[in-house]
């Protein structure tokens, strides 16, 4: 797919399809009057008439003749609370949902000149230049390698963004939008692999494939026998059951200046998590297939990293393991120590993510990070908590804690804080080793949240837990690609210039 964008007036721009933006109500953008009046008042018509409605994410497709474009597709963009970042990227979804299956080869994508407004708008011109870029390119995706018959090739492959100026600025705000857009195609590539073929192995594999891509990305890989000497314990327990050896996959991409402290990516990759000893309820097991999803995602980021050379320095670690019942796995009962020293009393097997978690968290000290950013489809609570709109957010700095949530806020990627109170951390006592791996029914999100932080008091940390956000279940169902925007908006958000 060719993407770019276009300053030359859209008149004068040939396209097998040319897609404006109507409003409910109100002014319309300067594109829409142009191409109106170049179609001798068509949209007016239109409106008047009742056919197009300006109801957001409404698409009407028009036949044209004699017109530099074959097709008029005429996208709604509501009235003006519809029209903040989630409500424009609605749209714009619909206009690739239109255009992905249909006859156009080439298409002029004139909205840009739609004012987004709103507490949770894009904040700039560019921000928006970044959130078409991601979304034209994450409306493409396709995941078929396991079907024996390979879908029809797409007859669109040229997409122009009408602009008022495309100079390099507004360039480089498309580009790592379509960096973005690509990293999540990667994450959801990686998800949506079955967990016959996605294991700790094979995900070891992809960072060093990511690596032998690009130069500016260095990769180490921890082994059992690596990992046993460091006394990561608590996560050699969690792959124990399973036939298939856990690793510690290690990546740094290092575009700052050499003082400059990274930033450490930690991701929970349990390539299938069957529960273990405390096997988990058959229905819907498969999804289990996506409890790798943090790490996922941290791959995605990285790779965003490597193909935009931001001047920042970023490390990350993932702890990928898989979680299986088997005469060597952990028991509810056993007792492990962990690479801090700690020991943990496992009550359930199930809460394995936390105790992979654990070690890594251990494991990124010696990097001295300016600030550590774990992601993991940690609980079923949280999905209690925040369903699937938000990914749960808990801190030990408010500082972090705000900066991402305004990165999830501008990249329409939404996480919310949840409170890491000491009142919260009596739940995790054990009787007999220092802590417990669950605290009980209650605050699910938060105790998994004050597990780890028992490992992460030498520094900056926020967990993300990704649990409802990493994936669609249903008719959908699939890898979704977050929370990457979040993660580049933040990580870009922190690179000099
Ligand atoms: N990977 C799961 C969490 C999960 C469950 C994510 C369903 C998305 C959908 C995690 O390892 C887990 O099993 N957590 C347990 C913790 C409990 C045993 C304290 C849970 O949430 O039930
Ligand atoms: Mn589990
Ligand atoms: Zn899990």
């Amino acid at each position: 797919m060719n993407f770019s964008l276009n300053s030359n007036a859209i008149t004068s721009t040939k396209a097998d399809c040319l897609v404006v933006a109507l409003p409910e109500k109100g002014d319309w953008p300067a594109s829409t009057t142009e191409a109106d009046s170049a179609l001798g008042g068509l949209i007016s018509t239109l409106q008047k008439a009742g056919d197009v409605t300006g109801k957001n994410a409404e698409t009407t497709l028009i036949p044209l003749s004699d017109q530099p474009w074959n097709r008029l597709l005429v996208v709604g963009t509501g009235n003006d609370t519809d029209r903040n970042s989630a409500g424009f990227r609605k749209a714009l979804t619909a206009v690739m949902g239109a255009l992905k299956e249909g006859p156009s080869k080439s298409v002029l994508i004139a909205i840009t000149d739609t004012k987004v407004t709103g507490d949770d708008s894009v904040s700039s011109e560019l921000a928006k230049l970044s959130l078409i870029g991601r979304t034209l390119e994450d409306q493409l995706y396709l995941f078929s390698d396991f079907k024996s018959e390979k879908p029809t090739a797409r007859k669109l492959n040229k997409v122009l963004v009408s602009v008022s100026d495309a100079g390099k600025t507004e360039k480089e705000a498309f580009n790592l939008g379509l960096a973005t857009g690509r990293g999540m195609n990667l994450t959801r590539d990686l998800g949506n692999t079955p967990p016959n073929v996605c294991h700790p192995i094979w995900l070891a594999e992809q960072a060093t494939k990511l690596a032998a891509d690009h130069e500016c990305i260095k990769t180490e890989i921890l082994d059992e026998k690596q990992m046993k000497k460091l006394g990561m314990n608590s996560l050699l327990a969690v792959g124990q059951g399973s036939t298939q050896p856990p690793r510690l996959i290690v990546m740094e991409y290092r575009g700052g200046k050499a003082e400059a402290k990274p930033h450490v990516l930690v991701g929970k990759g349990i390539t299938f998590d069957s529960g273990g000893i405390s096997l988990k309820p058959g229905a819907g097991m498969d999804e289990m297939k996506y409890d790798m999803g943090g790490s996922a995602a941290v791959f995605g980021a990285m790779q965003v990293l490597a193909e935009t050379q931001p001047k920042i320095n970023v490390v990350a670690v993932i702890a990928a393991a898989e979680n299986m019942p088997d005469g060597h796995a952990t028991r509810p009962g056993d007792i492990v120590t962990t690479m801090s020293g700690q020991t943990v009393e496992i009550l359930n097997t199930d809460a394995e993510g936390r105790l992979v978690l654990c070690d890594a968290l251990t494991y990124v000290k010696k990097f001295d990070p300016t600030a550590v950013i774990d992601l993991a489809t940690l609980t079923g609570a949280c999905i209690v908590a925040l369903g699937h709109e938000a990914t749960g957010l808990l801190a030990n700095n408010d500082q972090l804690a705000n900066e991402l949530l305004a990165a999830g806020d501008r990249a329409s990627d939404k996480a919310w804080r949840l409170p890491l109170w000491d009142e919260y951390q009596s739940l995790l006592d054990s009787n007999f080793a220092d802590l417990a791996n669950i605290g009980g029914r209650s605050a699910g999100t938060i105790t998994a949240a004050c597990f780890l932080s028992r490992f992460t008091k030498e520094y900056n940390w926020a967990h993300l837990d990704i649990a409802g956000t990493a994936w669609h279940s249903g008719q959908a169902k699939g890898s979704s690609g977050r929370p990457v925007p979040l993660l580049v908006d933040y990580l870009m958000s922190h690179a000099g210039k």
